[in-house]
């Protein structure tokens, strides 16, 4: 039986011990990661830099539009450090509205010029990690099975035989939806642009959050169609389901995928250890291992050889200054709320 004393002992040890181990414990880095590409894409990403640094990596997946609001919704108290993948114009928005953190990568030199430039044009507030151009994917058995044609413009997404047939994202949340609502105006004119996005409503069987997902149900048949990025398509394709990709005649809009650091997240050191790391051509390669087609902003990455090329499609000259910039996207997204989604 122990004594008083030799219970104080046995206690005091237990607390000395406790406090090492939480002290431990607050030494290792860790990082706070908001990433808005597929979650399998994040998880990998999260696991490779862990492996190379040591940082444990707390990661939490969202859509762009998501994303965005959620660092607005923190401004005052930060919790996240780096803000990975996702549309290049909400990160825009995001830097112009001082959410995120000038940073100056060493390894912007290995970059592509689409890469540098979305560094260059927000004081280093963001930077180009990828690219990828917007199209349809449709499911072949669909269509077939429904005797409807292939379509291969803007224009015959808004033919009435579509009707109910194709499956967008909501431009709030998802940054894939915003850059066809961006190309549509680019490509139409602002007023014509929302006239066709009206007609198309009368074709649109949901509005998704996240941008990927009409590519997902189109894999599935759940929708002919889905208006999204090439690469989430062909990710379907490689994936074994019916789909086919296609790049819109008239010409269509693209992303430069990006990445900022979150200003006054809990871990700065870590936060620009990411940043580095996420520019090297082996952490840009990682997509490709987990099906992620799109073009690497790191000249030395290999470019996966399923990756819709972007010299082959016709792409606008997407204006990143003025869709990125906060008035601009604020204003597109308040009309596509008051004239699209109330139509629901
Ligand atoms: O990961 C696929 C992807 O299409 C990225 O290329 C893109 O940046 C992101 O998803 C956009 O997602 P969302 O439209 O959900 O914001």
């Amino acid at each position: 039986m122990k004594t008083i004393s030799g219970r104080l002992r046995l206690l005091a040890s237990t607390a000395a011990l406790a406090v090492t181990l939480s002290n431990g414990a607050a030494m290792a880095e860790s990082l706070v990661l908001y990433c808005s590409v597929g979650e399998e894409w994040c998880s990998a990403m999260a696991n490779g830099f862990s492996r190379a640094t040591g940082i444990d990596v707390a990661m939490t997946r969202k859509s762009s539009g998501e994303t965005y609001a959620q660092l607005k919704a923190e401004a005052s108290n930060p919790k996240g450090d780096v803000w990975w993948g996702g549309t290049g114009d909400p990160h825009l928005q995001a830097a112009e509205e001082g959410l995120t953190e000038e940073y100056t990568s060493p390894m912007l030199e290995k970059l592509q010029p689409w890469a540098v430039s979305q560094a260059t044009s927000s004081g280093n507030r963001t930077v180009g990690i990828y690219a990828g151009a917007l199209g349809f994917t449709y499911n072949t058995e669909v269509l077939e099975d429904k005797n409807l044609p292939v379509p291969s413009c803007w224009a015959d997404l808004i033919k009435p035989e579509y009707k109910g047939e194709i499956q967008i994202a909501n431009p709030n949340s998802s940054g894939t939806a915003y850059t066809a609502l961006a190309s549509l105006v680019q490509l139409l004119g602002e007023d014509a642009a929302f006239d066709y996005q009206k007609q198309l409503h009368n074709n649109i069987n949901q509005y998704t959050k996240s941008g990927s997902a009409p590519a997902k149900a189109a894999a599935r048949g759940e929708t002919g169609i889905g208006i999204n990025f090439m690469h989430d398509g062909v990710q379907q394709r490689v994936g074994g389901f019916p789909v086919k990709v296609i790049a819109p005649c008239e010409g269509t809009g693209y992303e430069i995928g990006s990445m900022s650091i979150v200003k006054g997240g809990p871990n700065p050191d870590a936060a620009r250890k990411w940043y580095d790391w996420a520019l090297t051509a082996e952490a840009q390669e990682i997509g490709a291992s987990v099906k992620s087609f799109q073009v690497p902003s790191n000249v030395g990455a290999k470019v996966p050889p399923e990756a819709p090329s972007l010299d082959t499609v016709k792409l606008i000259d997407y204006d990143f200054k003025e869709y990125g910039s906060s008035a601009t996207r604020q204003r597109l997204l308040s009309r596509w709320d008051d004239e699209i989604g109330s139509l629901n």
